[in-house]
């Protein structure tokens, strides 16, 4: 019986090539998203091992169904990938209380409700738990009250989750991408935010889906048996570095 992973946010972007990359290696892949239309689109040409499922991850009735549908279609879990998110950025002043908890139910509640829900199935043969922060929930920046507040708590919740859950043989890990220029980032960086990264980033460009996927699927493998509670940036050096300005470069 082939390994099974359910990949929030898979309509589109970085979920999107996770859920093909599981796909090639042999995994079955429930791709989960609120835009029906994108995932109808994504799900049609991925076969018969992949399906979608409408869900709203922020919605704790929609989660418990969701994982419930799941489990009646493929019959186990051993991978879940907190990968929905939102983006929304503005200064401080401008981030009313709605933008606030909009930002913080999907970012946040989503992946604590989709975790709680899928630990007993992730129980019986000691899955994975792979949540999607953000170079953003690493460094703080301006503009990002919410979104960068939103996936620092997601760093912290995978050491939660990865401290309770070990007995369990279940690990959880957290994978921060630096840019990519995926529909959610082209949305809110403008060429003076793109030109800025380029200028911070020692490998002097942005990522792609398939380089952030590749370390998303390699922490839910068999490879990756002993790593758990871990943070790693898929950032093209841009966390470990302080000093990006045009005037020092050669
Ligand atoms: N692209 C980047 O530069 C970048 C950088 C750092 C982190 N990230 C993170 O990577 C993840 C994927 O981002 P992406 O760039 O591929 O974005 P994207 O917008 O291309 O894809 C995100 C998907 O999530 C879905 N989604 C959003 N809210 C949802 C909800 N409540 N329930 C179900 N589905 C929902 C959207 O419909 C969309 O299909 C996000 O968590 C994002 O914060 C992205």
């Amino acid at each position: 019986m082939s390994k099974v992973a359910v990949v929030t946010g898979a309509a589109r972007g970085i979920g999107l090539a996770t859920a093909k990359q599981f796909l090639a290696k042999g995994w079955s892949v429930a791709l989960i998203d609120w835009d029906q239309a994108e995932l109808d689109l994504a799900c049609g040409e991925l076969g018969s091992e992949a399906q979608g499922f409408h869900c709203d991850v922020s919605d704790e009735v929609q989660v418990q169904a969701m994982i419930a549908a799941v489990l009646a279609r493929f019959g186990r879990l051993d991978a879940l990938v907190n990968n929905a998110g939102v983006a929304e950025f503005g200064p401080i002043e401008d981030c009313d209380f709605a933008t606030w908890k909009r930002v913080m139910a999907t970012n946040l509640d989503g992946p604590f409700l989709c975790t709680q829900a899928a630990v007993p199935a992730l129980k019986e043969h000691g899955g994975a738990v792979l949540n999607i922060a953000s170079i953003s929930g690493l460094r703080a920046s301006t503009l990002r009250v919410a979104y960068g507040t939103s996936k620092a708590a997601v760093i912290q919740l995978t050491k939660q989750q990865a401290a309770e859950l070990g007995e369990y043989g279940i690990r959880a890990n957290c994978v921060c991408p630096g840019p990519v220029r995926t529909k959610l980032a082209m949305a809110v960086h403008s060429p003076e935010i793109i030109a800025a990264y380029h200028d911070a980033i020692p490998l002097n460009r942005y990522g792609s889906e398939d380089e952030i996927a590749n370390l998303i699927t390699f922490l839910c493998s068999e490879e990756a048996s002993y790593i758990t509670g871990q943070v790693v940036a898929a950032d093209g050096g841009f966390e470990s570095t302080g000093v990006g300005l045009p005037a020092l470069r050669e």
